[in-house]
């Protein structure tokens, strides 16, 4: 088993999903959240999911807060870092430590489209398809190694939370499963 801490900032069916998904390959030891309210971390607790907020504003620096959670990370001898839905871009201290051993999943279809509202971009463009990716972190915004992608048509008649429902139920199949396939390589190796 591939052990994994989950970063999320908000709502966490990423998460949850990642959680409920049948003959994992690994597990989610810890889920960390940067926002007190994140709904994710309700759900860590329904799901029996030790969870921890940490609060950026509690540190000088970012790279204070980056060490921090790197104590914890290693306290709970964590492999793997999975972000799903964590608004914060990772620095050095975590890249350096987990070097292609952090993966995002993003809600379009890389290149096209990154940064924080991209659902929004995409919905504005009218353009005809989108897409997910599941990429591995560096440090730009949206522009690591590209894991897995797959195109999604867009009905023109759908609002945005139409596309955007469509996008999440798709991430929610996929990302267990490219992770799961992932880890069997890795183990392999
Ligand atoms: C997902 O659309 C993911 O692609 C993006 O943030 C969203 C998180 O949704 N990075 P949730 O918090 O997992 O519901």
């Amino acid at each position: 088993m591939v052990k994994i801490a989950v970063f999320a900032s908000g709502n966490g069916s990423n998460f949850e999903k990642l959680v409920q998904a049948k003959d994992k390959n690994y597990s989610i030891e810890l889920l960390i959240v940067d926002q007190e309210d994140a709904f994710a971390l309700d759900r860590a607790k329904n799901l029996g999911i030790r969870s921890k907020f940490i609060n950026p504003k509690n540190f000088t620096s970012k790279s204070e807060y980056e060490k921090n959670i790197f104590s914890i990370l290693k306290e709970y001898s964590i492999e793997y870092i999975v972000l799903a839905g964590y608004m914060r871009i990772i620095s050095s201290e975590l890249l350096r430590n987990f070097e292609k051993k952090i993966i995002n999943i993003h809600p379009s279809y890389l290149p096209e489209f990154p940064g924080r509202d991209s659902i929004g971009d995409v919905f504005r463009s009218k353009n005809s398809q989108t897409g997910i990716t599941i990429h591995y972190v560096d440090e730009g915004i949206d522009t690591g190694e590209i894991i897995y992608q797959e195109r999604i048509d867009i009905n023109p008649l759908w609002n945005k939370e139409e596309l955007t429902n469509k996008i999440h139920e798709r991430e929610h199949i996929v990302y267990p499963e490219v992770l799961k396939s992932l880890f069997d390589r890795s183990i392999n190796i």
